[in-house]
């Protein structure tokens, strides 16, 4: 198993490009079995979350050709195996994804249950409910998800939870539906809009996306498409955090400043000077030690939870106190037993983790346990004295492209350890 060494002290200084959004190029890559034609993505990033998609449809009979590495051409037509494989969901639960397009398209689905992860138990119960309403037959047999119907039919979807792929399944469901769909309290995440600019590139009638109530009309066939994915949010904000957790200065470019309203906030309170164009953000700490900060995570637009373990790295050398209080998921503080090890002074209370602010984090060897938690971990060994090795960092391929190119360009002393 590979792993990173990162040899921290570093103020990052420089420019990096944000590559395309993983949770919205997930949700689009499924999207494209509603198409009765070709649909070319733009900005794909090349991540292994991606690469586990493309073998999912694949499997299916989905024709997929590379142009460039980001461009990427699919054609559903001729799928014919509607089966989403335990072997592929194990790896990815983000699979769940083609439950509501190939029950919207086709009438058939059989998708293995995703089970809990490393962060929560994360039931999927709103995405089978949203379809079984509107009218497919679903029975949960040896651990697989199997969905039958005619045709789904239009229904007032609320969801309990605003959920942000249940929101997304029921979207790409409706969007091939019987009559009219209005999904409430759905997820107002920038990655929902994203996919459902997809749809309607690809003939979709969808009102709403990016609100609390979408309003979709079912339409009898979608077609071929074009679509650039948008930029990834989370990954702007990690290198943001990069700069910020080192005292340095950076540039993130080909990126959307408008999705990081809560993020930019909390590094402005924490002493970074934040200077925003159309496209890219600087975040210039001036040799400065960043200042403590409370967190509570929230749905979006508030603070992300894909953004909590990056500023638990960012309060451990922070000046003064502080607490995140995580309320997504019930079992997102690995890192922080991790950061531990690195000599940060914090302990978890619930929900809540509550920093003391050290001076300096020690190097040491330390262990990648979910996505953000391994991007925390980075941060953490970007900013300690002496080496951090990171290990079980394929957690950490299947979100962020290049990390460790992306980090040495801005003057990382980072490399990968292959196995
Ligand atoms: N929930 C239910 N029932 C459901 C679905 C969700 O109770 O049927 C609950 C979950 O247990 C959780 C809350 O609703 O407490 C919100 O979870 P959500 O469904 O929104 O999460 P998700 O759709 O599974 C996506 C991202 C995650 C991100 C969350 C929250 C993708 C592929 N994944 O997950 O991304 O943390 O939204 O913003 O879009 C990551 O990129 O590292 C990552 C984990």
């Amino acid at each position: 198993m590979d792993k990173l060494e990162i040899t921290g002290g570093i103020p990052l200084d420089g420019e990096v490009a944000i590559s395309g959004a993983k949770n919205a190029a997930l949700p689009i890559l499924a999207a494209t079995l509603l198409a009765d034609g070709p649909v070319t993505l733009a900005n794909v990033p090349h991540l292994n979350d991606v690469t586990t998609t493309v073998r999912l449809l694949r499997r299916m009979g989905v024709e997929i050709t590379f142009h460039d590495g980001k461009t990427i051409e699919i054609d559903a037509r001729n799928a014919s195996r509607f089966v989403a494989p335990y072997d592929l969901v194990k790896t990815m639960r983000a699979s769940i994804l083609v439950l509501g397009p190939l029950v919207g398209r086709f009438g058939h689905a059989e998708v293995s249950l995703p089970g809990g992860c490393a962060i929560g138990s994360r039931p999927v119960n709103l995405h089978v409910g949203g379809l079984r309403a509107m009218g497919a037959e679903i029975s949960i047999e040896n651990g697989n998800i199997r969905a039958r119907t005619k045709r789904l039919r239009g229904a007032r979807l609320v969801l309990e939870t605003a959920t942000v792929t249940g929101t997304e399944n029921l979207m790409m469901a409706a969007a091939c539906a019987k009559g009219e769909s209005v999904i409430e309290n759905a997820a107002r995440e920038p990655e929902v809009v994203d996919l459902a600019d997809c749809l309607v590139a690809m003939g979709a009638r969808i009102e709403g996306a990016g609100t609390d109530t979408i309003h979709v009309q079912g339409t009898d066939r979608l077609t071929g498409a074009e679509h650039h994915v948008m930029p990834d949010r989370i990954e702007t904000g990690t290198y943001l955090v990069a700069g910020a957790i080192t005292g340095g200065r950076v540039t993130v470019k080909k990126t959307r400043p408008e999705h990081l309203d809560a993020v930019l906030q909390k590094l402005e309170e924490a002493g970074a000077g934040i200077d925003l164009g159309e496209t890219s953000v600087t975040l210039d700490m001036r040799g400065r030690r960043p200042r403590a900060v409370d967190i509570k995570t929230a749905p979006y637009p508030a603070f992300p939870t894909d953004m909590q373990a990056q500023f638990c790295a960012l309060n451990a050398v922070a000046d003064g106190a502080s607490a995140i209080t995580e309320t997504i998921f019930e079992n997102r503080f690995q890192h922080a037993l991790e950061l531990q090890r690195m000599g940060a002074k914090l302990r978890i209370e619930g929900n809540t983790v509550i920093c003391h602010g050290v001076d300096a984090l020690a190097g040491a060897p330390v262990m990648a346990t979910d996505l953000r938690a391994s991007a925390s971990l980075v941060l953490a060994g970007a900013a300690a004295r002496g080496t951090t090795i990171i290990d079980r960092i394929y957690h950490i391929d299947r979100g962020y492209e290049c990390i460790e190119e992306k980090l040495a360009q801005l003057g990382a002393a980072i490399r990968r350890l292959a196995s």
